[in-house]
């Protein structure tokens, strides 16, 4: 039995993902910005919405499909992007596409990929979605569509909540940089995790050399000079609808924006032409302060729920955080860092392992609810009093008729 069969939740995995990982590395991915407000408050929020759940119904046939833009998938969920997924293993954007395909779910590959987006929709297969990240360059960044078209992507995912880097201090105590440059401080780091020294780092330095952001034209990519993670970015912060209404026009299949938190943004979105939007405050990463996604999420499913898809993200832990969110309104929801620590602690099948925890969580939240499917889930199955209680009533009538879009749609 490997050890991450003996991690029954997240949290286990989170622990062995601690141990296995530089520090530096691992506070990364682990925590917020700031005093880290709102990634606090991104957990805190699931504990004021509890389950009021339907009993005798027989729930013996359970099933967590839905479908996302046409296409079936086997669960309620989508890996999302995140640039060090490559670090956390050696080409773990690969580990982490192939634990998605085999799990019937999207993967969406970061435009800060420690992996190319060739090789890894040559290795990996199953459903892959392109996130981006605008550069200061729009024609750099319309090739790197270009690319992502090319190479099969089936969705374009625009983050529009990150135009500039998070406040992350603890990125420059730790000193960790990418591309990766060595520090006193960082190589006492590297020395006290061999397994990842080796296992990692050593194998990247004997095949492709140090780590770099392989989606970045080849000269770019060298030229960088390395930073602190989150501040070398080549991002801009002149983004803005226009830039969007570009993207439609070069991109043919479905275009989702990444980091919506306002319904007025989202209906702009979807009057720009985009085909979803993911409601997100990017894990409690960038502003702190921040509503959390999910209470942003009902006036958001109200506004454009019916015409766009909304998925949700941002501190989903549990199987019981995602049935919230569908019976709030998400017809999916994504996942950044539980899948992050699985693959940290073991490569693909710790990636598996994360999606299987949720799996099983899910499924046994359904049926102790009531639901047989995750359209059956909806606010009827919720009891939150202080929950978003300007919009509850608002939103109540708009559900009633997203649950019958959703129940048509799945
Ligand atoms: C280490 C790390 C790197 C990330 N990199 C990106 C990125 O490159 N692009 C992006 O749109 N979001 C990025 N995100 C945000 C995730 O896509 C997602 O919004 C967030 O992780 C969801 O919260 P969760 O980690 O609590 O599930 C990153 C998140 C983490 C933890």
């Amino acid at each position: 039995m490997g050890s991450v069969d003996r991690a029954y939740n997240i949290a286990d995995l989170r622990n062995i993902a601690l141990k296995r990982v530089p520090k530096g590395l691992f506070e990364f991915v682990d925590r917020g910005t700031e005093d880290e407000v709102s990634l606090r408050h991104n957990r805190a929020v699931f504990e004021r919405i509890r389950f009021k759940p339907r009993t005798l119904v027989d729930v013996s046939k359970r099933s967590q499909e839905i479908t996302l833009f046409g296409k079936r998938h086997k669960m309620p969920l989508i890996i999302a992007p995140t640039g060090t997924a490559g670090l956390m293993w050696y080409q773990g954007e690969i580990a982490l596409a192939r634990a998605a395909a085999d799990a019937g779910i999207p993967f969406t590959l970061a435009t800060g990929s420690m992996t190319a987006m060739e090789t890894v929709a040559k290795e990996a297969g199953g459903t892959l979605w392109f996130q981006l990240y605008m550069w200061p360059d729009r024609s750099l960044s319309h090739k790197l569509v270009e690319r992502a078209k090319a190479a099969g992507y089936e969705a374009l995912v625009v983050t529009v909540d990150g135009v500039v880097p998070g406040n992350r201090e603890y990125n420059l105590r730790n000193g960790f940089t990418i591309p990766f440059t060595f520090t006193r401080r960082n190589i006492t780091d590297v020395l006290l995790h061999p397994r990842w020294m080796f296992g990692v780092l050593g194998r990247y330095l004997v095949t492709t050399g140090m780590p770099r952001y392989q989606n970045y034209p080849t000269d770019i990519k060298y030229r960088i000079t390395a930073g602190p993670m989150g501040r070398s970015s080549m991002r801009t912060d002149s983004l803005s609808w226009d830039d969007l209404r570009a993207l439609r026009k070069i991109w043919p299949h479905k275009l989702l924006v990444k980091g919506i938190l306002h319904p007025q943004d989202a209906t702009t979105a979807a009057d720009c032409g985009a085909d979803g939007v993911i409601v997100s405050n990017h894990g409690g990463r960038n502003l702190d302060g921040v509503i959390s996604p999910i209470e942003a999420l009902p006036e958001i499913a109200d506004a454009v729920g019916k015409r766009v898809t909304v998925l949700v993200d941002s501190g989903f832990r549990r199987g019981s955080d995602v049935a919230k969110a569908l019976a709030l309104g998400a017809h999916g929801v994504q996942i950044g860092r539980p899948t992050l620590y699985g693959v940290a602690a073991g490569g693909e099948e710790g990636a598996r392992r994360a999606i299987a925890i949720f799996r099983s969580e899910i499924d046994r939240v359904m049926a102790l609810n009531g639901c047989r499917s995750i359209a059956e889930f909806t606010m009827e199955h919720l009891h939150a009093p202080d929950f978003h209680l300007r919009a509850a009533d608002a939103v109540r009538p708009g559900l009633k008729l997203l649950d019958t879009a959703k129940a048509a749609e799945r």
